[in-house]
């Protein structure tokens, strides 16, 4: 399918390649555009390329656009950047954590993190994933040829339960096992400080762990 991704980071660079390799047409942005380089940086056109398989390198508009299903993985405190009208009707995966030593402080309104995002993009189909897993074991846990039970788990939610099953097949293709805590406001469980945010589960580990 066709992935837009939001942010050529840790996670972005990560999941252009993992879905590009398993054969996904991916396009992914930057807070700088295709061309631009800041001293010392490589273009996201030089990334693209690196990357390989293909990527393309967009404005955050155009990778939205492009994107069946989009993934944001930029800053969370940038989320008013994320370009709403282009995300309208898409599967949106939301990998962000919210630190306010690094984001600044935002009032969430007492929603959880997802909802939060999810409130910016009214008409998109959000679900969180990939969120409690770091890039390095993003990149290298991913294992095709394991039983799914045996697979690290990634954990996911939200509120659409066809958006969250594209999503978990994009999660087994690239190796892993989907986890489900539940809706948008249920994924309070899988957010920073939680005791399943970070630990290298299988996926049979985290659903005991989430009977605790
Ligand atoms: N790192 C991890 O292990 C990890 C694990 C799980 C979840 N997360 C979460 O995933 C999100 C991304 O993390 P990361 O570590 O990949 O971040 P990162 O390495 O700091 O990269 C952030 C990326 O977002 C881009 N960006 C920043 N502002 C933007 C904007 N306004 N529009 C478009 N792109 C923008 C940056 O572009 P420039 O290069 O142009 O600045 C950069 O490519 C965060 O919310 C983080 O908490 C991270």
């Amino acid at each position: 399918m066709k992935i837009g991704i939001l942010g050529a980071g840790h996670i972005g660079k990560a999941l252009a390649r993992l879905l590009a390799e398993a054969g996904h047409e991916v396009g992914i942005s930057n807070s700088r555009g295709p061309d631009s380089v800041v001293e010392g940086t490589q273009t996201l056109r030089d990334l693209a390329h690196e990357i390989g398989r293909g990527v393309k390198a967009f404005s955050n508009e155009d990778a939205a656009r492009f994107g069946e299903l989009v993934i944001e993985t930029i800053p969370f405190g940038k989320y008013m950047d994320m370009p709403a009208v282009q995300m309208e009707g898409k599967i949106v995966i939301d990998t962000a954590n919210y630190y306010p030593e690094r984001d600044g402080q935002i009032d969430l309104g007492g929603l959880s993190e997802s909802a939060f995002i999810a409130r910016h993009l009214p008409k998109a189909r959000v679900v969180k994933a990939f969120n409690t897993i770091s890039a390095a074991h993003l990149e290298t846990l991913g294992d095709v040829g394991k039983p799914v039970g045996e697979r690290r788990a990634i954990f996911i939610a939200g509120d659409d339960a066809e958006a969250k099953a594209v999503v978990t097949r994009l999660i087994e293709e690239i190796g892993f096992a989907a986890v489900d805590t539940g809706s948008l406001e249920d994924s309070r469980v899988q957010q920073p400080g939680t005791p399943i945010y970070g630990p290298d589960l299988t996926a049979t580990q985290a659903r005991a762990a989430l009977q605790k």
